[in-house]
């Protein structure tokens, strides 16, 4: 029997989450030019545990001052961000959601203009003024993930989530033909994923029993075919150290860019990996009830909605409601992103950064 979408769910460690909705995490730019917590990013969050998210997930938040991609990205690399990040973790959790940061560092898509320091990256880019990480750096970005899991939780958060993803500094080791370090970070299969287990395994010793701990990875596109890509997102769901693995598929119901995986759609090749208590969620194109049934059926355990739930703020609640539930589609107005949550620096950025989101 696959489950349904309002039975709540459990995870090796943590917290149960009441439903089966996961916010996806959502740059925002609407927290302050220090990392610190923006009040229009409190409420956006809030509004979303309120809106009857099982979890909710923070944006991107960078672990490190020189991993910064984004004008008004919430910080996590101090203590100064504590106060901010307590207020958040309340408030999500006075709405009834469980509550995770997405812990990322921008790597070569880090901003030198906004943190004045050196972009960095697993390689060198000399054409793009990237400076490949010492051994010694890479050692202290796995110390910093670890520190900012480790500040989240004296913050009050129920867990965090790895950003895997997408091309940034984690997913960027994993390019097979640009990581070619020669430490033990570069080359192999092996060594290009090592990283990622350093974290867990970091985070693991370094939280309590009961923090709930997640990664995120992409599926293709990122320099690593798509054999690899499901060999690692097997051994992360086998390999009973996660919570849940989160599967950023951006379509989930497409079939795969390599011919020797056409036949199945996205969502069946990662719904039917073996997993222990290991959860499975999904993220990509889940606009209605129907499409969310769809992905447990396949054998998802629980679905990420981003867009949708930047257009409603109760997606959750309305798909429960009816099964024939169809999100509103962008663009809209900004008069009614206001209404969903959605603050001016928020509006602006999806007027600007994506194509076609806000109508006036
Ligand atoms: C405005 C916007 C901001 C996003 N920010 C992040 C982010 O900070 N971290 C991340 O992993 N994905 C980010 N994503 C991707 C979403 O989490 C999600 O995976 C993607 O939008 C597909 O889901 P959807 O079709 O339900 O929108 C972003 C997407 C959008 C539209």
């Amino acid at each position: 029997m696959r489950p349904t979408l309002d039975q709540p769910i459990t995870f090796p460690r943590g917290p149960q989450w009441h439903n089966r909705f996961a916010l996806a995490p959502l740059t925002n730019h609407q927290s302050n030019a220090d990392g610190t917590l923006g009040d229009d990013e409190l409420t956006f969050l809030a509004k979303r545990a309120d809106g009857g998210f099982g979890l909710v997930m923070t944006c991107a938040a960078h672990v490190q001052k020189g991993g910064q991609g984004f004008p008004g990205q919430l910080g996590v690399w101090s203590d100064d961000h504590l106060p901010g990040l307590t207020r958040l973790a309340a408030a999500i959790r006075a709405g009834g959601s469980v509550s995770s940061v997405q812990l990322q560092h921008s790597g070569e898509r880090s901003s030198a203009a906004l943190t004045g320091e050196d972009v960095v990256a697993p390689f060198d880019r000399p054409d793009r003024g990237v400076r490949a990480l010492t051994t010694a750096e890479v050692e202290q970005l796995v110390a910093d993930f670890i520190a900012a899991a480790v500040r989240c939780e004296t913050a009050g958060f129920d867990g965090v989530e790895l950003h895997g993803a997408h091309g940034y500094m984690l997913c960027e080791f994993l390019h097979e033909e640009r990581n070619r370090r020669t430490d033990r970070y570069g080359g192999s299969y092996e060594n290009r994923t090592r990283i990622y287990h350093e974290v867990i395994d970091g985070i693991r010793a370094a939280t309590g029993p009961q923090f709930q701990l997640g990664v995120r990875v992409s599926p293709e596109k990122y320099g690593y075919g798509f054999g690899d890509a499901l060999r690692f997102a097997g051994e992360l769901l086998g390999g009973g150290k996660l919570d849940y693995l989160d599967m950023s598929l951006w379509d989930s119901f497409k079939e795969p860019d390599e011919e020797p995986f056409h036949g199945k759609r996205l969502i069946d090749w990662f719904g039917q990996l073996p997993r222990g208590e290991t959860r499975l969620g999904v993220a990509g194109k889940i606009f209605s009830t129907a499409e969310a049934v769809d992905c447990l059926s396949s054998g998802a355990d629980f679905v990420f909605v981003g867009r949708g739930a930047i257009l409603h703020h109760d997606f959750p609640r309305r798909a429960l409601a009816d099964p024939a539930f169809v999100s509103a589609t962008f663009p809209v107005t900004s008069a009614y992103l206001a209404s969903e949550g959605v603050g001016a620096a928020f509006v602006n950025y999806l007027a600007t950064g994506w194509k076609n989101y806000v109508a006036d």
